[in-house]
């Protein structure tokens, strides 16, 4: 695959064609996602979850990110690498700066920040310095203290409005790209229509620009009852390169989510 960037992902917009972005944290999954021709791969801190054992997100640090990213990068073939600001790095916009700058010299290509119109100037200042910035809006995992458990964001008139007035403002204040998750499907159309840079989905239905997973739920390899949103392509796979490949086959295609997989 030839290197994807964010003028490759942005035109993918533009022409109506769909992309995947799946996670990886080390050197030898970074391979197996992007030789299997995902467009992107996320570091995320879900890394603290599915990699460390931990309940939450909270606990990963910017030097376990840096490290991972790095790994990652090592490893990759071509994709986008997308890599998570963790808890608490981005609590004022100098502590994003030097956040930002030690994941993007790790290998980090467009960094990840949770949050809605209170991001506006971290984001603008991010990208002033040619940093790109991913917003990720709805359920937001860094706050699941604040929003009481992992729940569905959106669901009332008042809390929707005020996402696509948010979305609207990031992308104004220099967001190249919105990862939604967990909004019903309805709103993150409704988001995905209203701006013009990517907007990644998961648990967002299937009309957003894109879709993400993190690998382990994909592979079947998460204890307990996988999320509405998840599927198993380990299932009908012979290799886990083959499920990396259906997955970003079945998102290219649009057959991947279907509607089943998001929320009213
Ligand atoms: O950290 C992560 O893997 C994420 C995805 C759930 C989108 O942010």
């Amino acid at each position: 695959m030839s290197n994807i960037n964010l003028h490759t992902l942005t035109a993918r917009k533009q022409a109506g064609e769909k992309f995947a972005v799946l996670t990886a944290y080390d050197a030898c999954f970074a391979h197996l996602v992007s030789e299997a021709g995902n467009e992107m791969i996320l570091v995320g801190d879900s890394l603290g979850m599915v990699l460390q054992g931990h309940d939450s997100t909270l606990p990963v640090s910017v030097e376990e990110m840096a490290y991972h990213t790095a790994s990652v990068a090592r490893g990759n073939k071509g994709s986008m690498i997308m890599t998570d600001l963790p808890f608490m790095s981005y609590a004022t916009p100098e502590q994003a700066m030097d956040s930002a700058a030690a994941l993007m010299a790790a290998g980090g290509q467009i960094v990840k920040i949770e949050g809605g119109a209170w991001l506006a100037e971290t984001v603008s200042l991010l990208a002033e310095r040619g940093i790109p910035v991913c917003a990720h809006m709805g359920l937001t995992p860094q706050a699941v203290n604040k929003l009481g458990g992992y729940r569905v964001q959106g669901r009332d008139r008042d809390s929707a409005k005020q996402m696509i007035e948010d979305a609207v403002l990031l992308e104004e204040s220099g967001a190249s790209m919105l990862l939604l998750e967990c909004v019903p499907s309805l709103l993150a159309r409704e988001i995905t229509q209203a701006v013009d840079i990517p907007v990644i989905g998961i648990g967002a239905g299937p009309d957003t620009d894109a879709q993400v997973l993190v690998m382990h739920d994909m592979l079947g390899l998460t204890p307990g009852r996988p999320p509405k949103f998840v599927k198993n392509f380990m299932a009908d796979a012979d290799s886990v390169q083959d499920a990396f490949k259906a997955y970003g086959d079945a998102v290219r295609a649009g057959t991947f989510p279907g509607p089943e997989h998001g929320f009213e």
